[in-house]
This record gives structure tokens, sequence and C-alpha cells, in this order.
């Protein structure tokens, strides 16, 4: 079993959407049995895969010692992809874990869920707290969307710099140009300046999943951004297997 974050110290840089189609990749493409773990109150990661929430205030209850994962996750409409949803109650988990003072209870429930799973794969909010700072513990590999500009490299710095001053170890971190329109010349030099990062294309195919609530490989399988994300996958599976 390996674990993906998806991870960023900002909003809206894609990384639920990038969450969502990374796991749809291990799920379809590789067949790894998968389980996209939302950690954000928000519950985008639902509402792409467009599975409605049940209960409203349980999501955080598992962190509570004893708590069993499997009441939780739910079945989606793609085989080997499962879905452990966030809800209002993770608004305050940052604050629940402190109290807890157990720096590896995710990385524990990670461990209990190997046996399920071949991949889990977080969405995480964009937070610097004790949350993000025991999803670095849990992950093998840490995936960081950033939209391309000029400060690209700085901005990956800076997360990489974060999660170093949240604990003395943590996973590999790979960076990705999220959103990126080789037609605007930032967007280029941003590309040109870091020719090795994996590149996701502004897409309105990849904009689409919130209208159609799936994965864009499901609707648009043969769209230049549904390759983008497999190859990102591939890159990916390649890491894990290196490690
Ligand atoms: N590659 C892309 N092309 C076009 N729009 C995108 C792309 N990736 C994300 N978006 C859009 O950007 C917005 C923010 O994406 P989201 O995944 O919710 O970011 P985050 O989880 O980091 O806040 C959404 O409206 C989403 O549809
Ligand atoms: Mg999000």
């Amino acid at each position: 079993m390996a674990s993906i974050a998806v991870y960023s110290v900002k909003g809206g840089v894609g990384k639920t959407t990038l969450a969502v189609n990374l796991a749809w990749c291990a799920s379809t493409i590789s067949r790894r049995k998968t389980l996209l773990w939302d950690l954000d109150a928000a519950n985008g990661s639902g509402f792409l895969l467009g599975v409605d929430p049940r209960k409203k205030h349980s999501a955080d209850s598992i962190f509570a010692d004893g708590s069993d994962p499997a009441k939780l996750i739910r079945r989606t409409a793609y085989e080997g992809l499962d879905l452990l949803p966030a809800d209002e109650s993770l608004r305050s988990l940052d604050r629940h874990l402190d109290r807890l003072g157990k720096k590896r209870r995710l990385a524990k429930l990670v461990e209990g869920l190997a046996k399920d799973y071949d991949r889990i794969i977080f969405d995480c909010p964009p937070v610097l707290n004790e949350l993000s700072a025991q999803v670095m513990r849990a992950a093998d590999l840490v995936i960081v969307p950033l939209p391309p500009s000029p400060l690209s490299a700085r901005a990956f710095e800076v997360v990489v710099e974060e999660v170093r001053g949240s604990g003395k170890t943590h996973p590999p971190i790979l960076p990705v140009l999220s959103m990126i329109d080789l037609r605007r010349s930032l967007h280029k030099e941003a590309r040109e300046a870091n020719p090795t990062w994996p590149v996701i294309p502004l897409a309105s195919a990849v904009e689409q999943c919130a209208v159609e609530r799936k994965p864009v490989g499901a609707f648009a399988p043969r769209s230049p951004a549904t390759r983008a994300i497999a190859q990102l996958w591939t890159a990916i599976e390649r890491k894990l297997a290196a490690k």
C-alpha cells in the first residue's frame, strides 16, 4: 500500500480536481484498490465523484480512538474506487488532533486501511497545522499543484520549507504545474524554467468535472487533459516503485 497526499498551503490551485482524477487513474488505469480520503471540510472530492453526503457530523469521529473508518467509507460509481468523505466536523479536526496529542494518529489509521487498499489518496485542505503535519507523517509522496508563474519555483520552495518546518522528516515532494496555458507567455516561462515538472493543462474538460460530477477520464477519455493526468499518474507510480 502507498499513500499520496495532494497538498498545498494555497486554495484554488487544483488540489481537489487533481486528487479525484488521480484516484480515478489509480483505480481505472492501474486497477489498484483505491481510497480517496477527503480531509477538506468543503467535501469537494465527494461532490466531484457524485457522492452525496449521508451523515452531517461524523467525519472526525474516526480520529477518536477506536472508531472504524469502514463505517464511513462509501462506494463510488467506479470499480475499485472508494471515498472517505469529508463534512463540517473536519473544521475542528486540527484542534481535536492537538488535544489528542497522538502525532501518528492519521498514520495509524492509514496502516489499518492497508489490508483493504493498494493506494490511499488524500485531498488536503490548504492549511499548515497539526493536520497537515499528520498527513506528512502518513504519506509516501506529496503532490503539490502550483499555478504557473515565474514565481512557481519560489512558491514550491515555500511549501517545502513549511513542510520541513512541520517535522524533522518528510516524504518526497513532487511539484506539478497545474492549469497551464502555453499560449500565455508567463505560463510558457514557468514551463521553461521548470522543464522536468509534470504539467496539467488549463482545460475546459477539467472544469467540466464539476458540472458532470465525474473524473475527466470518465466523460472525455481522449482529451489532452485526460492524457496529461494519466501521464502524471504513471510518473507517480514510477516514483513509488523507486522508493
Ligand atoms: N486543469 C484545470 N483546468 C481548468 N480548470 C481547473 C483545472 N484544475 C482545476 N480547475 C478549476 O479550478 C478551480 C479550483 O480547483 P480545486 O480543485 O477546487 O482547487 P483546490 O482544491 O486547490 O482549492 C475549480 O473551479 C476547478 O474546476
Ligand atoms: Mg480542495
